[in-house]
């Protein structure tokens, strides 16, 4: 059966770019048709400035959110990155085996460090190994697809490599990932800032849908997305990037296609209003089932505990297998 991993960290709310390129796939085909694993990567989240309380919340949050959304621990296993210490013992062989070269061209390092920089701070070690981090995540369950949006592919990219690289130089060990991305809204752009993703840590609010956001902020958020001055609605990401954004968003809110829902409006103003009810639709079921989880932490902590059991058998035999292969002393 094929083996599923996937995470999300902790350092925001949780957005509509969240779910529709990745959460919504996970509790659909993703945990129905494999063995899969779905991971609150809190390690990750203390890869740049970040108050230790809030990081607690968002992981609790988080985890329930991903329960809310429809993943099943029957189905599948939903646990905390932090409470399986092979992530972090992995990833040390791992970092053995990556340069250093490799992890200051990832596209994301450039980006946050850049950013950390200019807000005058210092950029973390831990910022520039968390790829391979995520690597170890990811390698540590023999995990053959990877579902994610665009923005990480680049960081299942590296983690193919590394364990392309320790095969051949210490001999078989880890599966060989891929990672997959949705056929729309792989990269859900802010609804203010076109042409950037809708990141959880970003300061552009207003163009920032959040998983629990009331219908009416949905709404409003929608309707005053930006778009252009064409009068014509067409689907063209290049040149039309905020249309195309709420028509990719109402796509994968409705099973349609892009280019051919642009053909079914003739404004902008009822393409908004069509995209925010498809996202409040979308998005009311979750909302409703985290209220309902809010009212029994014990349900989500018990989920919590089971999971991290059931991880931590499933990569010990790997991570142990890395070590021996690459010369470490087992213990007596
Ligand atoms: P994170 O927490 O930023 O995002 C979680 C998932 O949501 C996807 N995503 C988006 N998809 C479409 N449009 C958007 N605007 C958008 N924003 C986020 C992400 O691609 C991701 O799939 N490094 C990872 C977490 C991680 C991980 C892993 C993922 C750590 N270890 C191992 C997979 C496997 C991250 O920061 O995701």
């Amino acid at each position: 059966m094929t083996r599923v991993f996937s995470g999300i960290k902790p350092t925001g709310h949780l957005t509509l770019g969240n779910y529709l390129g990745a959460v919504r796939r996970w509790a659909g085909e993703d945990q129905h048709r494999s063995d899969a694993l779905f991971c609150v990567v809190d390690l990750h989240a203390l890869t740049v400035d970040h108050d230790p309380a809030r990081v607690r919340r968002l992981s609790r949050q988080a985890a329930s959110l991903l329960l809310a959304a429809g993943l099943d621990p029957e189905l599948c296993t939903v646990f905390v990155q932090s409470h399986v210490d092979e992530h972090a013992r992995l990833s040390y062989v791992l970092e053995c085996v990556a340069t250093d070269g490799e992890m200051r061209r990832m596209i994301q390092y450039k980006e946050k460090a850049a950013r950390e920089r200019e807000r005058g701070g210092s950029v973390r070690l831990s910022l520039l190994t968390y790829p391979v981090l995520m690597a170890a995540d990811i390698l540590a369950y023999g995990t053959d697809d990877v579902p994610v949006g665009n923005d990480q592919t680049q960081h299942v990219e590296l983690a193919r490599d590394l364990a392309v690289r320790f095969n051949q130089r210490y001999g078989h060990t880890f599966v060989v990932p891929r990672a997959t991305s949705p056929a729309v809204a792989a990269r859900v752009m802010n609804l203010q800032e076109p042409v950037s993703k809708m990141g959880k840590s970003d300061d552009v609010g207003p163009g920032i849908v959040y998983l629990l956001d009331e219908p009416d902020v949905v709404r409003k958020k929608v309707m005053r997305a930006v778009t252009d001055s064409g009068r014509e609605v067409v689907y063209d990401r290049k040149e039309r990037p905020g249309p195309a954004n709420l028509l990719e968003i109402l796509a994968a809110c409705t099973g349609g296609e892009p280019a051919e829902l642009a053909g079914a409006y003739d404004s902008y103003g009822a393409l908004k209003k069509d995209t925010a009810e498809a996202v409040v639709e979308v998005l009311r079921p979750v909302r409703e089932r985290h209220q309902e989880l809010c009212a029994d932490p014990g349900y989500v902590e018990g989920v919590l505990r089971e999971g991290a059991r059931k991880a931590r058998a499933m990569a010990r035999p790997t991570v142990d297998a890395a070590y021996r292969a690459i010369g470490l002393l087992p213990p007596a």
